[in-house]
């Protein structure tokens, strides 16, 4: 095993370079958290127009790539900071962010797959620095593994964790022609499907050297056969070489103090502590209900992507209900035209207490994380979710679904709320308790001190995924 481990994490983006939802902020952090624990950890990430605009980085070399019937020149660029970040530029195929078509999409990151591989073998010869281990993230990677496999020999092994098995990557087969490479494992567990398509994720998780989640109740919901789906028959395959404890492992993510703390955070009106939650969380709430037109009252928020994974509808049945025990509700996010809508008219109906902003708005966000009490979180499946633990770390409340990472981070009664997963009665209950809780002074001041206190920081994932990837080396050790 090397002195040090030397690991690339790669995915479709990373704070603060890019980010739109969580991956974006696991890949911000995490590789500053391995750091400190000796890993050397570096990322690659596509260098979409959008970098490139406002990134202050210098190219630092080229290497070209065949893909399809092209020879394509892929440019390299690097952060000044550490860790270190680096982004492959190549204007037909990794600048632009929306593609159309699903068959486009998955074009694009067959090339950044190959890219990346090639990349390395770069870092090798270049910079004589080759990965001990190749991290990859959610189906934009999934086909880092088999081309690695097919096209280099190269005996790295390769960690694919997946984020959200919803996107899978799914597309023409053809896109293996591009490049040039042929999965036989692939077409003997077709059986069923259509065999002209080709599921990337699958591909990841059959050649992956290990798999991994971001918690894990959510290893233990995707690998169940009651949740049998098109990504099931890799799953299984995982399962009938490794067992299903080993097939897919559970780590969940932390979050990244420096950003997310109220004792230092100048996006919120006061900083505060746990020794004075109470006066500066209720010093942010006045502001907030102040700019808002809205009366001083006990105040739930609502912060998310507004996908039908995050469970808006149930939150819609239960407004009324908030109102009636005399709340605000505060949400923020954006996503469906057709949640929005339903949203908009509950907005219209109940104006006296509601308010809402359709945007991804990272300032926002902090300062309703400082001054809610609560916040509901009512996802249908959630495989880690970050904002139960950045609620926490500000003092407030979360209720959420029990399902996935809600469950594994949140303490029924102790941290939090938690409900029975899509249940609107289950909600409506936990809504309930969680307002008799905040009018016994006593009991909702512990709790506030229990959520503020939980450890969420990096440190603590960060040494299990050393753990892993020293597994990996020792087991690929074996085999090699
Ligand atoms: C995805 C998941 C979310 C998780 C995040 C980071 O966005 O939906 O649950 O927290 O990835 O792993």
């Amino acid at each position: 095993m090397p002195k040090t481990i030397r690991v690339l994490l790669t995915g479709y983006e990373a704070a603060p370079f890019y980010k739109r939802g969580g991956l974006g902020d696991v890949l911000g952090s995490l590789p500053k958290a391995l750091i400190q624990i000796g890993i050397d950890a570096r990322v690659v990430i596509p260098c979409y127009e959008e970098i490139r605009k406002n990134l202050s980085a210098k190219r630092i070399g080229k290497f070209k790539i065949h893909f399809g019937e092209k020879e394509e020149e892929i440019g390299i660029y690097r952060n000044a900071g550490t860790p270190r970040v680096y982004f492959l530029s190549n204007s037909s195929n990794l600048s632009y962010l929306n593609t159309r078509g699903r068959n486009k999409k998955i074009e694009q990151f067959a090339f950044f797959d190959l890219a990346v591989v090639h990349f390395v073998t770069w870092l090798s010869k270049q910079r004589q620095w080759n990965p001990s281990v190749i991290h990859c993230n959610d189906w934009h990677t999934g086909l880092i593994p088999l081309i690695l496999r097919n096209k280099t020999k190269l005996p790295i092994p390769t960690l694919l964790t997946i984020h959200n098995l919803s996107y899978q990557g799914f597309g023409s087969l053809k896109v293996l022609d591009l490049l040039h490479i042929k999965d036989e494992d692939a077409k003997e567990i077709k059986r069923g499907m259509k065999v002209t398509e080709i599921n990337i994720l699958g591909e990841g998780i059959l050649h992956a050297s290990s798999v991994s989640t971001v918690s894990k109740t959510y290893a233990r919901e995707i690998t169940d056969e009651k949740n049998e789906g098109p990504i099931y028959a890799y799953v299984k395959k995982r399962e009938e070489t490794l067992g299903r404890s080993r097939a897919i492992v559970g780590i969940l993510n932390g979050i990244d103090y420096d950003v997310w703390s109220p004792q230092n955070d100048s996006a919120i009106f006061h900083t505060y502590n746990v020794a004075n939650w109470q006066s500066g969380k209720e010093k942010n709430k006045k502001k907030m209900l102040n700019s808002l037109d809205l009366e001083p009252r006990l105040t739930f928020c609502f912060i998310g992507r507004m996908a039908s994974q995050k469970g808006l509808d149930i939150l819609v049945r239960v407004t009324k209900h908030i109102v009636n025990n005399n709340a605000n509700l505060i949400i923020l996010g954006s996503g469906a035209p057709n949640i929005e809508k339903s949203i908009r008219k509950l907005v219209a109906r109940y104006s006296s207490h509601m308010r809402v902003e359709f945007a991804y708005n990272e300032d926002f966000a902090h300062k309703l994380y400082a001054s809610s009490d609560f916040i509901i979180i009512p996802s249908r499946f959630e495989p880690c979710g970050l904002i139960q633990m950045i609620a926490m770390s500000y003092g407030t409340i979360p209720i959420a679904s029990r399902t996935g990472g809600l469950k594994d981070s949140i303490k029924n009664n102790r941290n939090g709320f938690l409900f029975e997963n899509g249940s609107v009665l289950s909600l409506k209950k936990a809504i309930k308790r969680a307002v008799k809780r905040f009018h016994d002074e006593a009991r909702y001041g512990k709790m506030v001190v229990n959520a503020m206190n939980t450890d969420f920081s990096w440190k603590r994932s960060a040494r299990l995924y050393k753990k892993l990837y020293q597994n990996m080396l020792l087991q690929h050790n074996v085999t090699h």
